[in-house]
């Protein structure tokens, strides 16, 4: 099969759907198991791998994101392994590591013990254990299917992180200087408006946040201040409209120097607290 009419008929089947064509080749090159710069040595392909690339494009033109495709997503400069058990790693939550980052080294060169609550594919445990020598990190998470791609994740980037399987705090025992947690904040309601691309494919256990999207800011702070050493800190990742009401919930249960901090588009994206 030619690569050029692979190419032609695999764009414009994205491009019905109203997805960047430029996956399209990317998508290709994927398929043929090499970068998409040397997708111009070749001219054609064998049947076999032009049909696996139409099954790709097939799967892409039904909104299966991209990053569940190629099961990898770049996140801090760090390769992440994903897959439908786990949210794609954004890259507002970069904000959140960088502020972890910043925050852990206020603390000097002693060692630090660091929570990442609700951790997913790991990118935020994973992340400050290759980032903060100096942090002993602990990451949670209640599925045991995340865990097991964050702990894969935490090899192939030659990190140690502790990664215990809790539903919130249960099975969490020791204290901390640092806890972080980007955990689901999508309304009930509103997750049937987002795009089928996320509704569809990644897990609800990583979106749904209750009926007023705060489930886990109030359970969490609540909980956090007994797992916290004095002046330990609190950064959680949240909505864009959801500043106001964390802070309040942080003010009500006694953290103190709540600060906001926007993402690189303007929007309210972490809130940082002291106990
Ligand atoms: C929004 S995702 C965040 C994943 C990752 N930390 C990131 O930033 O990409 C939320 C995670 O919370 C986990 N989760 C949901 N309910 C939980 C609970 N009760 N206790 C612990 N983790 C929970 C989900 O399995 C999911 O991995």
């Amino acid at each position: 099969m030619k690569i050029l009419d692979l190419l032609t008929a695999g764009k414009k089947l994205l491009k019905e759907e109203n997805i960047d064509e430029r996956e399209a080749r990317l998508l290709l090159a994927f398929a043929l198991g090499i970068k998409s710069d040397d997708l111009g040595k070749y001219f054609e392909v064998d049947d076999s791998t032009g049909e696996k690339y139409n099954k790709i494009i097939i799967k892409r033109k039904n909104h299966v994101p991209y990053s569940y495709i190629t099961g990898n997503k770049e996140f801090m400069k760090l390769n992440f392994k994903v897959n439908e058990n786990v949210l794609i790693p954004r890259a507002d939550t970069e904000i959140l590591v960088e502020e972890a980052i910043n925050i852990c080294k206020e603390f000097g060169d002693r060692q630090i013990s660091v929570l990442d609550m609700c951790t997913g594919s790991g990118c935020i445990a994973v992340s400050l254990a290759k980032y903060v020598e100096n942090a002993k990190v602990i990451a949670s998470d209640v599925s045991e299917e995340a865990l097991q791609v964050a702990r894969e994740n935490a090899i192939s980037n030659n990190v140690f992180v502790d990664f215990i399987k809790s539903n919130l705090f249960e099975n969490i025992n020791d204290r901390f200087d640092v806890i972080v947690s980007n955990p689901p904040y999508i309304k009930k309601a509103v997750i049937d408006t987002l795009d089928k691309e996320v509704k569809d494919n990644e897990p609800m256990l990583a979106l749904d946040g209750g009926e007023d999207g705060l489930r886990f800011y109030r359970a969490i702070s609540n909980e956090a201040k007994e797992y916290l050493y004095e002046n330990g800190y609190l950064i959680f990742e949240i909505g864009y409209d959801q500043a106001k009401e964390v802070e309040e919930i942080l003010n009500q249960v006694g953290y103190k120097n709540i600060r906001v901090i926007k993402d690189y588009s303007g929007n309210d994206r972490v809130v940082v607290a002291n106990i």
